[in-house]
């Protein structure tokens, strides 16, 4: 009798043990099954009762089964863990994108010169460098701006140390200043190449200058130079109509004023008509239809020699134009100073 209730409740145990679906029922089932107060327990602690021959038969069976059911236990307990991971795996959709990695972007004045780069590459153009240390030969004296001559003063420029240049320059003899323009690297290009030749030269220059919202003394220029035989004042206001209308992406006309500089004869005041109004006057322009753009003219005899060409052999056109005078313009800036700021607001804009 004892024997075949040890039987049913291994029976009933596998059956239910079979059925179970999740931790919680297996807990349970372990609990009605071998806990403490379980009636297979109950069995087990009245062994000790039973007659020596019903030990015999009893004992081993009641063992066998205490195994049998331990052991479903543990089978099924694996099975619903695996279970429970495949159920949690199946939850990650591995088609999902991912979560983008924020990427940096270029400076709005590294795009604006791209920009200008691309336009001038596609007129012809070659991209030419120069340094940003410079000699005062290269800064001033080639350009026709004799020491003692008060032009010299327009470029307020940063000179270097003596003890600077000596021992880390190893130039002794000549001063040396962070460059004010970018007109020094028409003289390096020069000496180095014959026309004819079209360049453009971009680059950082330092004025030692006070700031305010139109000035900085670091900012950025880019040369055109532009020589042949008989390059004239036709090709340079062409030029210029095409890449202030390409930069723009509106018709622009150009207007030249006369004015001076060292090293050009003549030199100029370069006007673009406004790219607000078209030149029909607004607040922009102040009415006047007008913007003014920067320094250019044909580049002085003078010039040309100090770069070692014969004199009036060649002719050609130079300017010099502030880059981010000219991204202020294009995208409606109003503080110069924002540019170098590091202020996220102002870069992420762009
Ligand atoms: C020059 O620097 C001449 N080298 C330009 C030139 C080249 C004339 C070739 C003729 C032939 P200017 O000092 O005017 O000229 O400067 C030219 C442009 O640089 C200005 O129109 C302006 O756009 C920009 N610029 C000058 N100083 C500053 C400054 N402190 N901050 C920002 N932009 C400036």
């Amino acid at each position: 009798m004892l024997e075949q209730k040890i039987l049913n409740i291994k029976t009933q145990a596998l059956e239910e043990i079979k059925k179970v679906l999740n931790e919680k029922e297996l807990f349970n089932l372990r609990v009605k099954y071998l806990g403490r107060k379980s009636e297979f327990n109950n069995i087990l602690k009245g062994l000790k009762n039973l007659s020596p021959e019903e030990k015999r038969k009893i004992g081993p069976l009641a063992n066998a089964v205490k195994k049998e059911i331990e052991g479903e236990l543990k089978s099924a307990e694996k099975i619903i863990k695996s279970k429970k991971f495949d159920h949690q795996a199946e939850k990650i959709d591995i088609t999902v994108p991912g979560n983008k990695i924020k990427r940096g972007h270029l400076h709005i004045l590294t795009q604006v010169q791209n920009e200008i780069e691309d336009i001038f590459t596609s007129l012809g153009f070659e991209i030419a460098d120069g340094p940003e240390v410079e000699t005062e030969w290269y800064n001033f004296d080639a350009l026709n701006i004799p020491a003692d001559h008060p032009a010299r003063d327009a470029w307020d420029t940063f000179w270097l140390k003596p003890e600077v240049q000596s021992s880390k320059l190893k130039i002794k003899s000549e001063r040396i200043a962070l460059r004010p323009h970018t007109s020094p690297a028409q003289i390096r290009y020069m000496q180095k190449n014959k026309p004819p030749f079209r360049i453009i030269v971009p680059g950082k220059c330092f004025r030692n200058e006070a700031t305010d919202a139109k000035h900085e003394h670091t900012f950025y220029q880019f040369e055109a130079l532009m020589v042949g035989d008989d390059i004239n004042v036709g090709h340079f206001k062409y030029i210029g109509e095409q890449f202030f209308s390409k930069f723009f992406k509106k018709n622009i006309k150009v207007r030249l004023r006369p004015s001076f500089f060292p090293f050009t004869e003549p030199s100029f005041e370069f006007d673009i008509s406004c790219t607000v109004c078209g030149g029909k006057g607004c607040q922009t322009c102040k009415h006047t239809g007008w913007l003014e753009i920067g320094g250019a003219g044909m580049v002085n005899q003078e010039v040309f020699v100090a770069s070692g060409y014969p004199r009036n052999k060649y002719q050609g056109f130079a300017w010099g134009f502030g880059i981010e005078r000219l991204a202020m313009m294009k995208y409606k800036i109003d503080d110069i100073r924002l540019f170098h700021s590091g202020d996220l607001r102002f870069v992420n804009q762009f």
